[in-house]
């Protein structure tokens, strides 16, 4: 499976890429293919039109429409501001939405520095992913202290959290693979 982690947070001195990196190291000792699309990297221009719509999409855009529409699953990873995504992530999805997130796996990832781990943001991440028809993971991963669970470098630091890393791809990875090869017909 490709899966593609959205990370969401374009703060200087940002923490929550750190679970992106987590994530990416976690997957790659499986066998599947792991892409991060890094939104600051990305400086998409804040929402005008939809990818579909615009006649001469920049070439950046271009490119990430082609991975996520290529991707078979994806996880979206936001830290939570004021009790919500970041507008970075929303901002994402108007663009792109919906045509490459439709029937797909999307999984929820969100961080904070505080102990609730971006609880309220991870709930309404899922309502979000509905509107987009993509299809969400019941099994969220909700991140707190998270400037003290991993590393700058997506290195944990907290046994405790490694468990519930590997517990929440270990889920995400068996909802992902029943969604995509369907179960044999009946003869
Ligand atoms: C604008 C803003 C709003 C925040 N709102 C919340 C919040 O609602 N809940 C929470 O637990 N932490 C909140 N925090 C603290 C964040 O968890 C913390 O700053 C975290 O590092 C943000 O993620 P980032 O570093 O990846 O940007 C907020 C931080 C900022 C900058």
């Amino acid at each position: 499976m490709k899966i593609t982690i959205v990370s969401s947070s374009t703060r200087l001195n940002r923490i929550s890429h750190r679970i992106a990196l987590a994530l990416k190291i976690e997957i790659e000792k499986t066998t599947h293919d792991v892409h991060i699309i890094d939104l600051k990297d990305l400086a998409i221009p804040t929402f005008e039109e939809r990818y579909g719509h615009v006649s001469d999409p920049e070439g950046k855009l271009e490119k990430t429409f082609s991975l996520l529409d290529s991707s078979d699953g994806l996880i979206f990873l936001t830290p939570e501001y004021n009790g919500a995504i970041s507008s970075g992530l929303k901002n994402f999805i108007d663009v792109f939405a919906k045509k490459p997130f439709e029937g797909k796996p999307i999984g929820v990832a969100t961080g904070s520095t505080g102990a609730l781990g971006g609880i309220r943001a991870a709930y309404q991440l899922q309502q979000t992913i509905l509107s987009i028809f993509g299809y969400p993971i019941p099994q969220m991963l909700t991140v707190g202290h998270m400037d003290k669970v991993i590393d700058e470098n997506g290195k944990v630091m907290e046994d405790t959290f490694q468990v519930r890393l590997e517990f929440f791809l270990k889920s995400y990875l068996t909802f992902a693979e029943k969604l995509i090869k369907p179960s044999p017909q009946k003869e």
